[in-house]
């Protein structure tokens, strides 16, 4: 499907320079060079390329145009002009930057209204916004639990869910994927805790799997333990309003926390934490990326209050996007190929090593498709795939193709 035409004028492309070779390591950073050659040598390097212009169904990457399967921009709301439009005017309004942390003087009327709608949204009390959803999870999970605290967390979380686990400096067990009867044993091992948080991706980033919400809440229910959920893929694709998998598996009375993303599904940036009055007061006082850092520009924070609204109006973009995405799961099973557990719009097709997802990866773009390699550390071992995130900018046809040259390719 075709994105609205941008009427905002661009500004002229710099002249492309040819790179420079980088200049030699000083002494003291000479070891770099060894840990470069053994990331190349174990076939992990990774590519740094360069979009023009605006991403749709299809992306301009490093001069070739392809059909676009790499991007998180699930409902086609990143390239959309109406979130340009209201960028544009929250920034008219209030400037571009926001010049300080949201505790000095940051907090714009249009971070208030974010806040507010991401509330409403979500139904509950209130939220918190935060730069980044990476800064949202750190900061979060480090405001909860601390030396003395007990986390148990999926092994499949986001590296910023790890990395939060890591500042809290709480122990940490890590339970096999979305197995309940390890979390519940985790939880029991860890009863002389101070405080015991669980912490889950609702839906996951590299598989697509789906966290078993009700059981996780009946668990923690049971061990009065907290729960933290990253809603960062499903804001926006799953439930009836699209707020997310814990409306869609009515689990909100057993969901402590939940922090979501602006950067995906809602096509702005920034992240953002959910939940009770209270529990946001005592973020304000202990969530060091918020404190510690600048408010993200209040033209950002419009154009993510208007993707809510968008969200909300069009329910018609998450329905279909599902709709094919279980069509194309469907396809590729039948093609024979491993596609894992997905139940979602990310559809991962495992390749094993590395070299192997880089190789399919390259076939496909030789065939015309954006189709990213995944590899070690972002998954385990063994496991290296080439994830195809679809979009509802993604047609039928766009779908059957893709379908067909994976057929073709990843054998
Ligand atoms: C599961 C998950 N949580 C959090 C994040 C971080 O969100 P953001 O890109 O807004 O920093 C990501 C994204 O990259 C993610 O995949």
């Amino acid at each position: 499907m075709a994105a609205m035409p941008c009427r905002i004028e661009s500004t002229a492309e710099p002249r492309s320079t040819t790179a420079e070779a980088p200049r030699p390591l000083p002494e003291a950073l000479a070891w770099i060079e060894d840990e470069m050659l053994a990331i190349r040598s174990a076939g992990l390097e990774r590519p740094h390329r360069r979009r023009e212009g605006r991403q749709g169904a299809e992306v301009r990457l490093d001069g070739r145009t392809l059909l676009n399967f790499g991007s998180n921009d699930y409902l086609g709301y990143a390239g959309d002009v109406r979130l340009t439009r209201a960028a544009s005017k929250g920034s008219c309004a209030e400037g571009f930057g926001a010049g300080a942390s949201p505790l000095v003087s940051g907090h714009s009327r249009a971070h208030e209204a974010l806040e507010r709608a991401i509330a409403r949204f979500l139904g509950v009390e209130a939220a918190l916004v935060f730069p980044s959803g990476f800064a949202a999870n750190t900061a979060t999970i480090a405001a909860l639990v601390g030396p003395d605290d007990f986390i148990a967390s999926d092994s499949l979380n986001h590296a910023s869910i790890i990395d939060g686990c890591r500042l809290a400096r709480a122990r940490v067990g890590v339970y096999p994927h979305r197995d309940l009867i390890a979390l519940s044993a985790l939880l029991d091992s860890a009863r002389g805790a101070r405080r015991r948080l669980i912490v889950t991706d609702t839906l996951f980033s590299m598989d697509g799997t789906i966290a078993p919400l009700a059981g996780l809440c009946d668990v923690a229910r049971t061990r009065r333990a907290m729960v933290l959920v990253d809603e960062a893929h499903a804001t926006g694709v799953f439930g009836d309003r699209g707020s997310g998998l814990v409306e869609q598996t009515g689990t909100a009375d057993g969901v402590h926390v939940r922090v979501g993303t602006l950067s995906k599904a809602l096509g702005a940036a920034g992240g953002f934490v959910a939940g009770g009055e209270r529990l946001i007061q005592w973020l304000r006082h202990t969530a060091r990326a918020w404190i510690f850092s600048t408010a993200h520009p209040p033209g950002v924070a419009a154009a993510a209050t208007r993707a809510i609204g968008l969200v909300e109006q069009e329910p018609d973009r998450r329905v279909g996007l599902r709709g094919r995405a279980d069509d194309f799961a469907s396809r590729l099973r039948r093609a024979g190929l491993d596609i894992g557990g997905t139940e979602s719009q990310i559809v991962p097709i495992i390749a094993g090593e590395p070299a192997a997802a880089v190789a399919l990866s390259e076939q496909l773009a030789a065939a015309g498709f954006f189709v990213p390699a995944i590899r070690p550390p972002s998954v385990p071992r063994g496991r290296s795939l080439v994830r195809a995130s679809l979009s509802w900018l993604h047609d039928e046809p766009d779908l059957r193709r893709l379908a067909a040259a994976l057929a073709a390719h990843a054998r």
